[in-house]
């Protein structure tokens, strides 16, 4: 429905503020605080009562959250889903609440579609495929990786990992020798990494890591271990927040992947043309880039995030 003017004091042409619930994951990264700054602040410059939960990376608070929302009768639902599944429940009674919800940063898995409107994301699968081919180029195409996974069952973990795997097919030599989840986080970056050299520290030839800061964390883990991490062990990971940049610059970090947590102004852009009747596509791709540190140095003074 259209904004209504509101009856009483305010006058015939005041109209009613926006409210939009958003339930974001939590604060696992860099990333996730950069999209939440821009949800936040957008909202704010928008004059948009944004109503914000923090699921503190658990699927129930968000189930929570949603049902709160739908019993507030918020105008739009903005959803950054943690898992991918276990969706149909709560999003069925935001569709007979008739309220529409846009999916961020991560997609979900669903049998019928209708039950949400829109996803603004990047493409993960991409993202994997394009660290492989760097991470492969940079080791003569060969040597043994390890990987950190994103949180279990999560879009960017399946489909980072989906991606990596489906590009290095075209590289026999590469293999990946370990594989485990640190759940998007610095400090479990490092717990995970520590192990992996524990039990086979010469047979790591490069990391890969679902996101930068468990690479950052894994850089930590290596130089404790006194392992080089940049040169004796090349470090490829996703994101391209300012730490990455960093660590680029210091020779730490081989490369990133961007993947834009910017959301603030495509998203309200997004729930705007909802309210107006237009139609919007189903899935809005956020175009990424790698960076290396040939350009870190250049590229850091501009960085957003
Ligand atoms: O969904 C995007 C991913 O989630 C980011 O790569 C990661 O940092 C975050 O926590």
């Amino acid at each position: 429905p259209a904004p209504e003017a509101s009856a009483g004091n305010a006058g015939p042409t005041a109209e009613k503020k926006l409210v939009v619930g958003f339930s974001q994951v939590g604060a696992e990264s860099a990333w996730r605080t950069a999209e939440t700054k821009s949800i936040r602040g957008e909202a704010e410059k928008r004059g948009i009562n944004l109503k914000f939960a923090d699921a503190q990376g658990k699927q129930a608070n968000q189930i929570m959250a949603i049902r709160s929302f739908i019993a507030q009768g918020v105008d739009a639902i903005v959803l950054a889903p943690v898992v991918e599944t276990g969706w149909e429940p709560v999003l069925l009674e935001a569709k007979a609440a008739n309220i529409p919800v846009i999916l961020v940063d991560r997609g979900i898995k669903v049998t019928d579609e209708s039950l949400y409107t829109t996803l603004i994301a990047s493409d993960f699968v991409e993202e994997g495929r394009m660290a492989a081919d760097w991470l492969a180029k940079k080791m003569g195409e060969k040597g043994n990786v390890v990987e950190l996974q994103g949180t279990t069952g999560s879009a960017p973990a399946i489909d980072r990992k989906k991606g990596f795997e489906e590009a290095l097919k075209k590289y026999p030599n590469i293999a990946i020798v370990k594989s485990q989840s640190a759940d998007f986080s610095r400090a479990k970056g490092k717990e995970v990494m520590e192990a992996f050299i524990k039990s086979d520290r010469n047979n790591i030839n490069a990391v890969y890591a679902h996101n930068d800061d468990m690479a950052l964390g894994a850089i930590q883990a290596l130089d404790e271990a006194g392992m080089n991490p940049g040169k004796d062990v090349l470090v490829v990971s996703i994101d391209a927040v300012k730490g990455a940049f960093e660590a680029m610059v210091a020779g730490k970090l081989n490369a990133t992947v961007e993947c834009n947590p910017l959301m603030g102004p495509i998203l309200y852009d997004t729930i705007a043309k909802i309210r107006a009747g237009e139609k919007v596509p189903k899935y809005t791709q956020n175009k990424d880039q790698l960076f290396d540190q040939t350009t870190a140095a250049q590229v850091i003074g501009s960085r957003e995030y």
